[in-house]
């Protein structure tokens, strides 16, 4: 005889599994916002990525220079993950941005060839590709408040990069941030901290060649 009948609820016959990327509970500052991209190991999918994450860090009240920084660091991390963590087109790039509401999380992974020494890998000037400059660390590491990389040697490579907009006096709205002088290019200042470097880290706008 049904449940029904003996006049208790009837409790659905399987609760609704909760699927794997689903949004998890609101957090402190509030409701948990994700996006997250599968992407082919092909350069041209940089630019797909870097224009897809700020157009996400545009929820937060980012500066427009702020966003140019998370594009930069952005291109930087997804060029790695296709050059050096594969280094063929047949990879899969994950780029995974998240925020609750003050705080922004971009996470970049490969399951490509993975990282020796990361340690040596994060200093500046430092590259195992003669042809390349061997500053994308450093670019990742100016442009986002914190910069975390995970990497094991033929398993791949995670880097998660943190930034909160920064406080700014009389913007309240992110309509007025966007309209500051700020502009829309890296801030000099953070390109100056992106350590021992000469004039043409002024050049590095566009990314990925670092
Ligand atoms: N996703 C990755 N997989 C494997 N190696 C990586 C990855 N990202 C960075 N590396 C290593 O770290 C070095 C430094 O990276 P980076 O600072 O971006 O400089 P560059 O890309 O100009 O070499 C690279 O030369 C490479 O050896
Ligand atoms: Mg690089």
């Amino acid at each position: 005889m049904a449940p029904r009948d003996q006049g208790r609820p009837v409790p659905p016959p399987h609760p609704r599994p909760q699927r794997p990327h689903e949004p998890g509970p609101a957090g402190a500052a509030g409701t948990q916002r994700w996006m997250e991209l599968h992407l082919p190991s092909l350069p041209e999918n940089v630019g797909i990525a870097r224009v897809a994450v700020a157009a996400f860090a545009g929820q937060l009240p980012f500066t427009l220079s702020e966003i140019e920084e998370i594009k930069v660091a952005v291109s930087e991390a997804v060029t790695n993950a296709i050059v050096h963590g594969y280094g063929h087109p047949h990879g899969i790039v994950t780029v995974r941005a998240e925020h609750n509401g003050s705080r922004l999380l971009v996470v970049v992974r490969d399951r490509g060839r993975g990282i020796e020494d990361v340690e040596q890998a994060r200093q500046p000037a430092f590259s195992t590709d003669p042809e390349r400059m061997g500053m994308g660390f450093a670019f990742m590491e100016a442009f986002m408040d914190e910069v975390g990389v995970e990497s094991a040697v033929g398993e791949g490579t995670t880097v998660c990069l943190y930034k909160r907009p920064r406080p700014q006096e009389g913007t309240g709205s992110p309509e007025e941030r966007a309209g500051t002088p700020a502009g829309s290019e890296p801030d000099p200042a953070r390109l100056e901290a992106a350590a021992g470097l000469g004039d043409g880290a002024r050049e590095a706008g566009s990314g990925g060649r670092h």
